[in-house]
């Protein structure tokens, strides 16, 4: 902890004065006593205010100690939120469009990460379209993340550009760009408030729609044996009566959350890496029936997972190697689909007593 030697220091302090008023007081009374200035009953009057004071001051320093204490805790954070964001932020309106007709399109796109040497992403060229059943697939490390990552915009293309409806990404308000993507990452978070507000990611929100995507993502039953429905906590952190949450029930939770946000394009990364791969592919396929008419980007090293989708493409080494439909892939003998499909069979081809 950074205040632990001032914080010592101060608790010292308190202490030693603690103990050096006392014995003053009980000195200097004494002291009165034997000079038969200070009557018995006085002694008690005087001792008592003194401990009075003294409560007083060790009050004030114990104050000052967890204003240090905070302190120390504050000045991270807000260190951490003075970081400047080097990215160029543009202006125009993201146009809000009731048939949600959205397209984005990878032109030429390598990517490297700051302060690395390789790339992880070479010239990424494709075109999405709402409503699009889509799966990204390939081995770990082919650049998976790095593509979503780029679409989300948390980093920009090293070189190439990415276009919203014609236009380069970079020219949006970043909030309104934002606002078309729903990603649940592999390494999702959860936090210890009510359920309510994890599925929202917000403090105030929309109770009907919150119910109704839980329901959507499997969670009706748990939500009904929940002691305070929607506003019981997770975990035990801040609220006693909290909850422990299976991961199962944590992912499905993630996947309400992506529903709820209610964007356009929804991007699933893996967030089911912990799950079997049959458990996956349920879940995928699960999803693809209540996601409606959005366009739903499913990502797994397990090409099973995926294989539902109109369009796949393949990653490996940072590029798209192969596109299309399940089938026509598997066709293409010595391509890396089939080479990947064949090296996972073993999972698919085990009875479910051996799972
Ligand atoms: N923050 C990072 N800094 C540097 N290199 C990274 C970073 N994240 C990923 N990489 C590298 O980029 C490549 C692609 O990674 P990633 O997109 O996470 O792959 P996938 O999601 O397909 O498993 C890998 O070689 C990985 O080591
Ligand atoms: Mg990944």
């Amino acid at each position: 902890m950074q205040c632990g030697l001032r914080c010592a220091g101060l608790e010292l302090i308190a202490t030693a004065m603690n103990y050096t008023l006392r014995f003053g007081v009980y000195l200097v009374l004494i002291d009165g006593a034997l000079q038969g200035g200070v009557t018995a009953g006085s002694i008690a009057q005087y001792v008592s205010s003194v401990m009075l004071l003294l409560t007083a001051a060790i009050g004030l320093v114990r104050a000052v100690q967890l204003l240090v204490m905070n302190n120390a805790y504050t000045e991270r954070f807000f260190s951490y939120f003075d970081i400047p964001n080097p990215m160029y932020h543009g202006t125009l309106s993201v146009e809000k469009r009731e048939d949600n007709d959205y397209s984005i399109e990878f032109r030429d796109v390598s990517f490297r990460y700051p302060n690395a040497d390789a790339y992880a992403l070479r010239h990424v060229s494709l075109k999405l379209r709402i409503g699009e059943k889509m799966a990204v697939v390939g081995m770990n490390g082919s650049g998976k993340t790095t593509f979503i990552k780029l679409l989300c915009r948390l980093y920009d293309p090293t070189e190439g550009v990415i276009l919203l409806n014609g236009v380069d990404i970079r020219k949006y308000s970043y909030a309104e760009y934002l606002s078309l993507f729903s990603v649940v990452f592999q390494d999702f978070r959860l936090f210890a408030f009510s359920l309510g507000q994890n599925v929202a990611a917000g403090a105030a929100y929309d109770r009907q729609r919150a119910v109704s995507c839980l329901d959507e993502a499997g969670l009706r039953d748990r939500l009904t044996r929940l002691p305070a429905g929607l506003d019981t906590a997770l975990y035990h952190d801040f609220d006693p009566n909290g909850v422990a949450i299976s991961g199962g029930e944590a992912q499905k939770i993630a996947i309400a959350r992506a529903l709820y946000k209610n964007a356009p394009f929804i991007v699933l990364d893996e967030p089911t890496a912990a799950l079997d791969p049959v458990s996956e592919y349920e879940v995928y396929r699960k999803f693809s029936e209540i996601s409606g008419g959005k366009t739903v980007i499913y990502i797994s090293h397990r090409l099973a997972s995926c294989r539902f989708c109109d369009d796949i493409l393949v990653f490996h080494e940072g590029s798209i190697v192969q596109h299309g439909a399940h089938e026509a892939l598997l066709a293409q003998a010595g391509g890396k689909y089939a080479e990947l499909w064949n090296a996972q069979a073993q999972y698919y081809t085990e009875s479910p007593a051996d799972r």
